[in-house]
């Protein structure tokens, strides 16, 4: 019978077989033990010589790293492994036999690796985060699906510039220019107006030429909108969504946080309702922390961002940064006009910001006059003018990057590690 390294749980004291790869080995005079790969988990095989045929055991003894193989054999509790079972091996079929496989369990530099990652994708733990990412899209999908949202695809390419004009990829849309998508937000509001709540989710391109643990050029973005939503009433959905996703992996992907050794009772902590901290307060706390080079009106860096986050124990919105800092669309506070309905939700752990958000300007005659300000193409943005012509209602929405969550919750220290084939500064290969 056929199954697979998950399935074979459900067929404990039977003889299966599975098709997978050599990860590794090692074997004595008398007993192989194999690391056996399948795409679904790790499982370990043992082949003992005195119950194999002479031949079977030498095959396993000499197997190379990465060959691809059926295995049969009698699936055993194994109680020290995390998997909990084991196969004990009857007889090996090799499909085909690898030579020289690249990536040994010896250590490799980052950017062997990084050129090697269609071959890296295989190993322990490039496995455990990629079934993460597949865990945190699922839970996604079921968030919004659940809570009345419509998904609405925004295009990726694009006339006009919701994040500032500075980090475009330009292209050529036959005789126009166009550019690769940096947000659908403008398009999520047009959506909204037409289904109330809506979600995207798809790749989005920044021209950043920054090389930090957290900048992607290319990394996928979760945009919800929703019409007569205020800025409190978004926070709150923002908050139940990552708690979702925290809860979401705990559940389903035991395994993998233990293969990447992830301190989960941080994770276990997540809850609603987060800390809020406007940006006033967060200036004056850092100033407290010793750090004089913080004035009002300037945007926070990484270790800004990670101090104010190490005082908390959950992800905490900043909020009410000041105008001048943010895009033009974000509606005013009218508590003081010097800053904006939005805020940042900065994950744990020195994570850095992972959703940014605020309420939208729905009054024609300030978007225009926004447009205008920061000397944006008005023609380019009438669609988006349109929304506050025709039945205007106030609403908010939020983006959370993919890559920056997955990397928090599965506590990986670099954002290249959570895309399964990253852009970044300097790499477009593989
Ligand atoms: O804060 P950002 O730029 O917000 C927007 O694009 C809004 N239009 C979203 C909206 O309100 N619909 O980006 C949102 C999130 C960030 O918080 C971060 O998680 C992620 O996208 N992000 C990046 N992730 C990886 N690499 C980059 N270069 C990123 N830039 C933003
Ligand atoms: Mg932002």
């Amino acid at each position: 019978m056929k199954t697979t390294i998950k399935e074979a749980k459900n067929h404990l004291n039977q003889e299966v077989t599975i098709g997978g790869w050599l990860h590794n080995k090692r074997s004595s005079g008398k007993i192989a033990f194999l690391q056996l790969r399948d795409g679904t988990g790790f499982m370990q095989g043992v082949v003992v010589k005195a119950e194999v045929s002479e031949d079977t055991f030498q095959l396993a003894k000499n197997i190379t790293q990465e060959s691809s193989l059926f295995v049969t054999g009698e699936i055993t509790e194994d109680t020290r492994s995390d998997l909990g079972y084991e196969m004990q091996v009857k007889s090996i079929e090799v499909i085909d036999e690898a030579h020289d496989y690249p990536i040994t369990p010896k250590n490799h530099g980052t950017e062997f690796l990084m050129d090697h990652r269609h071959l890296w994708l295989r190993s322990k733990k490039q496995h455990a985060v990629m079934k993460i990412r597949n865990e945190i899209i699922r839970a996604t999908y079921e968030f919004f699906n659940d809570n009345g949202f419509t998904k609405i695809d925004p295009p990726i390419l694009t006339a006009s510039a919701p994040e500032g004009t500075s980090e475009l990829f330009h292209t050529k849309y036959f005789d126009e220019d166009a550019f690769l998508s940096q947000s659908g937000q403008l398009y999520m509001e047009a959506a909204a107006m037409a289904h109330g709540k809506v979600f995207s989710f798809g790749p989005t391109f920044r021209a950043e030429k920054s090389k930090t643990r957290r900048h992607l050029i290319e990394f996928w973005m979760i945009e919800p909108e929703m019409a007569f939503y205020n800025h409190a009433d978004s926070l709150e959905v923002q908050e139940q969504y990552v708690t979702h996703l925290v809860q979401s992996v705990l559940n389903n992907c035991k395994i993998e946080l233990k293969t990447l050794e992830r301190d989960t009772e941080k994770l276990a902590k997540v809850a609603t309702p987060f800390p809020r901290i406007t940006y006033d307060d967060a200036v004056t706390f850092l100033k407290e922390e010793g750090f004089d080079d913080i004035e009002w009106g300037e945007d926070f860096g990484a270790p800004h961002e990670t101090a104010i986050a190490n005082h908390y124990d959950l992800p905490v919105f900043i909020t009410n940064y000041p105008t001048k800092i943010k895009p033009f669309y974000m509606q005013p506070n009218p508590d003081n006009e010097d800053t904006v309905l939005c805020a940042d939700l900065i994950a744990p752990e020195g994570y850095g910001e992972i959703i940014g958000g605020s309420e939208r300007i729905n009054d024609l005659a300030l978007m225009e006059q926004r447009i205008n300000e920061h000397e944006l193409d008005a023609e380019s943005y009438s669609y988006y003018l349109d929304l506050r012509k025709y039945g205007s209602v106030p609403h908010s929405g939020f983006g959370l990057g993919l890559e920056r969550a997955v990397a928090w919750i599965s506590g990986v220290e670099h954002v290249r590690e959570t895309s399964p084939f990253p852009r970044l500064l300097n790499r477009l290969y593989p």
